[in-house]
């Protein structure tokens, strides 16, 4: 199959909206990562997702919509919570887990008797949905296993032959994809930390917003994940990454170390220049929305650079920053060293 990238206008639209409505794929950008669009009710479509990302069957896929309206048969309840939420922070990179409707392909939830639902904030994701009358499923764009991928060129490099179309709308503006949030219990539960923090959901909330361990830790062997997508390796470049916690200056002595050929440094911006060892910077050290917005992109780089071992410096695990950690830990396959 040819993979057309085209500039975001009038005819890519139109063209994206019609393989939409024919059951086709369409990778485009939204506010948090690059997606695979297909319509959510066709389960023909929505496998075409799953073979081009190689991603396992039982992993359930977000519906993406562009009014309250279009909850309807996509959800069967509308908890007051999740109305105060969407009223907080949609349309943004927010998804809540509800009780699906009858209208969702049970291919899009994997057999599970849930949905994730996000009306994102990306003007082209609004005028896909709009043109095309279709609420889409979309995972991120990338291989499975692989950093999501924040600009159409990273998109291209995994997707390359496997779909139709990718739109080009820039890059994104968060890096970091939806903050998810189950609302089907008796407690909220944050399934995958984002943009939208614990912080904020329980000011709009006025209760606790628990934290599912996994979000920091590791799943124990056979244990049950509560959102599908925290048992799978994520985000992984090819190098092995190890991240260290502790100081600047013990991370500059670990380095000095440990330098040989193919190591790395995955650091804060302005470190790069005082390391031993040749580094990509991810962000400002105290500004966790720059590392958020940087990190898989930098991931990628370090492949294209043929790192083989690479040493990151640690985020915080508060706000914004519990998004980049949960990313960045898995990664490197919960390798976490003090220093
Ligand atoms: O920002 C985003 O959410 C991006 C863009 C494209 O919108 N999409 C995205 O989708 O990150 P994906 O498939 O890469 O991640 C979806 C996550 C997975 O971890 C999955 O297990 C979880 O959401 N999820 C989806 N539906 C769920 C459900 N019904 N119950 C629990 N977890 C669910
Ligand atoms: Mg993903």
């Amino acid at each position: 199959m040819q993979t057309k990238v085209m500039q975001v206008d009038e005819q890519s639209l139109t063209y994206a909206a019609e393989l939409l409505r024919s059951g086709q794929l369409v990778a485009l950008p939204t506010e948090t990562v690059y997606g695979i669009a297909a319509d959510a009710r066709n389960g023909e479509a929505v496998k075409k997702i799953f073979e081009a990302k190689g991603r396992p069957q039982d992993n359930p896929l977000i519906v993406h919509i562009c009014g309250m309206e279009m909850l309807h048969g996509i959800v069967s309840e509308v908890p007051e919570r999740a109305k105060k939420l969407a009223a907080a922070f949609w349309p943004g990179p927010l998804t809540m887990v509800l009780p699906k409707g009858p209208e969702v392909s049970e291919v899009t939830c994997a057999g599970l008797d849930t949905v994730g639902v996000r009306m994102p904030s990306h003007p082209v994701v609004q005028a896909v949905i709009r043109r095309s009358g279709v609420a889409f499923a979309a995972p991120s764009a990338n291989l499975s296993g692989k950093p999501s991928p924040t600009s159409a060129e990273d998109t291209f490099a995994d997707m390359n032959g496997r779909l139709p179309l990718i739109l080009d709308g820039g890059e994104c503006t968060y890096g970091v994809e939806s903050t998810v949030v189950s609302l089907t219990g008796d407690q909220p539960v944050l399934l995958r930390p984002g943009y939208v923090t614990k912080e904020e959901m329980e000011q709009v909330l006025g209760e606790p917003v628990l934290v599912s361990h996994a979000i920091l830790e590791k799943l124990a062997d056979g244990e049950v994940a509560r959102s599908p997508g925290m048992k799978y390796k994520h985000y992984a470049p090819k190098a092995e990454v190890t991240i260290l916690e502790g100081s600047f200056d013990a991370y500059r002595e670990y380095l000095a170390e440990h330098a040989a050929e193919g190591v790395w440094g995955l650091c804060f911006e302005g470190e790069g220049e005082h390391l031993p060892v040749p580094c990509i910077e991810y962000g400002r050290e105290t500004h966790p929305e720059e590392q958020a917005h940087r990190l898989f992109s930098a991931l990628r780089e370090l492949d294209r650079r043929g790192a083989v071992t690479v040493y990151a410096r640690c985020p915080r695990r508060d706000g914004v920053s519990m998004a980049v950690y949960n990313r960045l830990i898995r990664a490197a396959a919960f390798r976490v060293v003090q220093i």
